[in-house]
């Protein structure tokens, strides 16, 4: 499985435990920040073997940045959508095979969304693609996320586009938050 920080070179890359996430806001000022930062997993290592839903802080989480957490031993992706890649979204419908998020690919409180987020700026999703299994990229310069393995692409709501390999969108797990920073993956969501 490819590090989603890693360049498209299809290279497969070992993915450290807790991959920490990169990420870079591009944007109209061309600002580029690129924030590594750790996170701590709370549930025990027994825990997180039996699929325990994992805790993670986004509190340092920028506009245009994604950190990347593991749950059930794949990478679970974080990102903090811009304004301009909200947009983005609805721009990307006349491209994407299910623009009317049909899929069951999320919860199904999401079914319909076409953030497929609870809240618009935060989107959390399975970073897998689901033609293969590879980890898809995340490129903000491009609006997309983009899988280096056979070129399937997503927009910024993990939608799959038209002609790609990948035949669904990218999943987005059960979470919930706990406060405003804190967010409990893989726990459902009363309703969900
Ligand atoms: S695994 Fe992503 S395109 Fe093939």
């Amino acid at each position: 499985m490819n590090n989603p920080s890693n360049k498209g070179d299809g290279v497969d890359r070992t993915r450290r435990n807790l991959v920490i996430a990169t990420a870079v806001a591009g944007g109209a000022a061309g600002v580029t920040a690129a924030v590594p930062f750790v996170e701590s997993m709370l549930p025990s290592e027994r825990a997180k073997a039996l699929g325990a839903p994992v805790e993670t802080d986004i509190s340092r989480l920028a506009p245009g940045e994604m950190l990347t957490v593991e749950w059930q031993g794949k990478p679970v992706y974080v990102l903090r959508r811009t304004e301009q890649a909200i947009a983005s979204i609805a721009k990307a419908d006349s491209l994407v095979v299910d623009p009317n998020v049909e899929q069951p690919q999320q919860p199904k409180a999401l079914n319909g969304n076409k953030l497929r987020s609870e809240k618009p700026e935060i989107f959390v999703a399975v970073g897998v693609c689901t033609h293969l299994g590879c980890s898809p990229l995340y490129q903000p310069d491009q609006e997309r996320f983009y899988c280096p393995c056979h070129g399937s692409k997503f927009d910024l709501a993990g939608r799959v586009y038209k002609g790609v390999p990948a035949p669904l969108d990218l999943v987005v797990p059960n979470y919930t938050y706990l406060s405003d920073t804190r967010i409990l993956i893989g726990a459902e969501k009363k309703g969900a």
